[in-house]
């Protein structure tokens, strides 16, 4: 069947389109129903069912024979390892892990961190929890202390999973201070601490609270499948919103299960025995979705890449990678991929690399730039399919569906709406806008199976986040619009976020950050366009009247608050020291145009502008870090 008629089949009867798809997952209990709209608008997915994801994910291919399939690769240049584990070995290990975190009080509902560098032990942690109905909730390793501490105090673990050190190709990055540091800032304290210690770096542990992985696995009972029901919380991904505390953005577990597997073939196009590999982090939605969840449902082989595209030790790595382990189809972000035409704009690497079993190449986490899409085409060889998600939805939203059809490509767009997403463009009165004009994209409720049913213990939040401005529908706080052929544009954001090298990040977290400085009576941090990265923060702060610090001095400390409040993900390494911010007469201060100026794009004076002067002002500042070009 075309897309087209799995779309129309999907409209005409989305209760059978979802319960055909959930035909491909093993129950405990079977659903007899997809969709409950009991609490609508707060919808739930096959809430009468019992299912587990471990099971799903790992012990149903060992039952059917593929025990001796590798289940995971770990490909890591950064420690000069390749290692393989077969389904089999995965469940034995993860059972075992399970079993000791039941030993030591974890059960269903509780909540347990995981914060580990890309090591398939941090896959295993996931699962064990979904062993157990535990709520996983990962944290990237590159988040500070601090950052650490709001989630351990918002989702309250009974446990936290870390490892000793992960590994930067310029350092070691030291796991065990920075969560030891979280957990004294944190009001909540979590019962016990795993350390999984790896040999780069051994961490001291804290007598009474910490335990080493394998250690604390000895002579324990294996656990098996817990059964939860459909909408039991499967994990928790914090993810940047307006402000500085970070969305829990919650997974029901049979939605997440019954969308990842469909995706998989459907757009994916990769099932029992490929190799599947998305170059992202664990510690995002993309490592959730597609290093964790999808492949192993489908029964791939999923690879675990602890490197970086570039450096590690070359622009040749991901065509290393891909051709040793037989990569079908494969995915990652822009950025990266920008990153190593930087370092191999002829793609001479390519050349030195067999890539004949790769299918098609994936990017998504930031708009994807018509000519790294043209550049990757040209030595590729293969569709490069670019597809819209968010953390939020878990699973894309709009794509070109290569296992049901290969749609032509328009650059530029991630093609269209998957079955179960009614995408449409808004405009500020919630009205829907003709094809071709520009306007908030919104996706009419009920949202599919695997997106967000709520934030965690936050529900007001979910609602006014985005179920308020345009009632009926899900704001996804994107900007863009559809073409006459139904393909979607994504154009920027419609609230304070930024994507920096594919990251998500808060520019009202980063102000939030420099208004702590005991200097700067005012700040504003803007996303301005950046060839390597998408986009790149700066800083603009003001001084308060008597302040001693030398302006260099104040911008270095504000790096580094930065780097110590948020952690180095945030990349934030600019910022300027101005008398005044431009603002509106009301007071609000005009950040998009101050991006406008920054980025040399065409800009009008606002209306509302208080005092024009002060964009001269921010104009020359921006022009003497080589920013603002005519
Ligand atoms: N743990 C600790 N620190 C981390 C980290 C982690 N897991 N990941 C990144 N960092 C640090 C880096 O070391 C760097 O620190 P530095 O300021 O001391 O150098 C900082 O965070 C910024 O990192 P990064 O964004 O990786 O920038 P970079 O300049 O080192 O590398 C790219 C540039 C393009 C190679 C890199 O950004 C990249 O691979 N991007 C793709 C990202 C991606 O796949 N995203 C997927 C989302 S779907
Ligand atoms: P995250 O939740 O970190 O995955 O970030 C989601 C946001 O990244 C989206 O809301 C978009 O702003 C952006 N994004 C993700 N994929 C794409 C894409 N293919 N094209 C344009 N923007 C994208």
């Amino acid at each position: 069947m075309a897309y087209k008629e799995i779309y129309e089949s999907w409209q005409t009867d989305p209760e059978g389109f979802w319960m055909k798809a959930a035909g491909a997952i093993d129950w405990v209990k079977p659903p007899s129903r997809a969709l409950n709209p009991d609490h609508a608008p707060l919808y739930q997915w096959f809430t009468d069912a019992e299912v587990n994801a471990c099971w799903n994910a790992v012990d149903r291919h060992v039952l059917a024979g593929r025990g001796n399939q590798l289940a995971i690769i770990h490909d890591s240049p950064v420690t000069h390892l390749r290692k393989g584990i077969t389904y089999k070995e995965l469940q034995t290990r993860v059972a075992s892990l399970a079993g000791a975190l039941r030993a030591k009080g974890v059960e269903k509902g509780d909540r347990v961190i995981i914060y580990m560098p890309m090591i398939p032990e941090a896959l295993e942690a996931m699962l064990a929890c979904a062993r157990l109905g535990a709520i996983h909730s990962v944290v990237f390793g590159g988040f500070a202390a601090n950052e650490l501490a709001v989630r351990i105090d918002d989702c309250k673990p009974k446990a936290i999973i870390a490892a000793s050190c992960g590994i930067e190709p310029n350092r070691i990055v030291h796991y065990k201070p920075l969560l030891d540091g979280a957990i004294d800032i944190a009001t909540h304290k979590p019962d016990f601490c795993v350390i999984f210690q790896r040999e780069q770096e051994v961490a001291k542990l804290v007598e009474g609270r910490d335990v080493a992985w394998h250690t604390f696995q000895y002579g324990v009972e294996p656990a098996d499948c817990v059964p939860v029901e459909g909408d039991h919380p499967a994990y928790i991904l914090y993810t940047s919103g307006t402000t500085g505390a970070p969305k829990g953005v919650v997974r029901h577990t049979a939605g997440h299960l019954v969308a990842l597997n469909w995706s998989m073939r459907a757009i994916y196009n990769v099932g029992v025995g490929d190799v599947f590999w998305a170059a992202s982090d664990v510690g995002w939605v993309v490592g959730h979705s597609y290093i964790c969840y999808g492949p192993l449902i489908a029964g791939c082989t999923t690879v675990v890449f602890e490197g970086k595209p570039v450096g590690t030790p070359d622009a040749g790595t991901f065509w290393r990678v891909m051709s040793e382990n037989k990569v079908k189809s494969f995915f990652t972000a822009p950025t990266a991929l920008r990153a190593i035409r930087r370092d191999d704009p002829e793609g001479l690497f390519i050349k030195e690399y067999n890539l004949k079993n790769l299918q098609a190449l994936y990017l998504a986490g930031e708009r994807a730039d018509p000519d790294t899409i043209q550049w990757a085409q040209k030595h590729l060889q293969v569709p490069v399919i670019d597809h819209w998600w968010q953390t939020e939805t878990g699973w894309a939203i709009a794509a070109n569906p290569l296992g049901i059809e290969e749609l032509p490509v328009k650059l530029g767009s991630p093609s269209v709406a998957m079955p179960g997403y009614d995408v449409q463009v808004l405009d500020e009165g919630g009205h829907p806008v003709s094809p071709g004009t520009l306007g908030a994209i919104a996706i009419k409720l009920p949202l599919p199976p695997g997106t967000l049913p709520t934030l965690w213990n936050a529900e007001e939040r979910f609602k006014k986040s985005y179920l308020t401005q345009f009632p009926g529908y899900y704001e996804t706080g994107d900007a863009g619009y559809i073409d006459a052929d139904g393909y979607l544009y994504i154009m920027a954001r419609t609230d304070d976020v930024i994507n920096v090298a594919g990251h998500r990040l808060s520019t009202g977290a980063m102000e939030e950050v420099l208004a702590s400085h005991p200097d700067v009576a005012e700040c504003a941090v803007i996303g301005v366009a950046d060839q390597l990265k998408g986009q790149s923060p700066l800083g603009f702060v003001c001084l308060k009247k008597g302040a001693q610090t030398s302006h260099e001095d104040v911008v270095k400390q504000c790096v580094q608050l930065m780097r110590d409040k948020i952690g180095p993900v945030a990349d934030f390494k600019r910022a300027l020291v101005v008398e005044r911010l431009p603002k509106t007469r009301s007071g609000k201060i005009l950040r998009s145009t101050m991006v406008k100026i920054a980025d040399g794009t065409e800009w009008k004076m606002p209306a509302t502008i208080d005092d024009p002067v002060i964009l001269d002002e921010i104009k020359t500042a921006l022009q003497g870090i080589g920013l603002a070009k005519a």
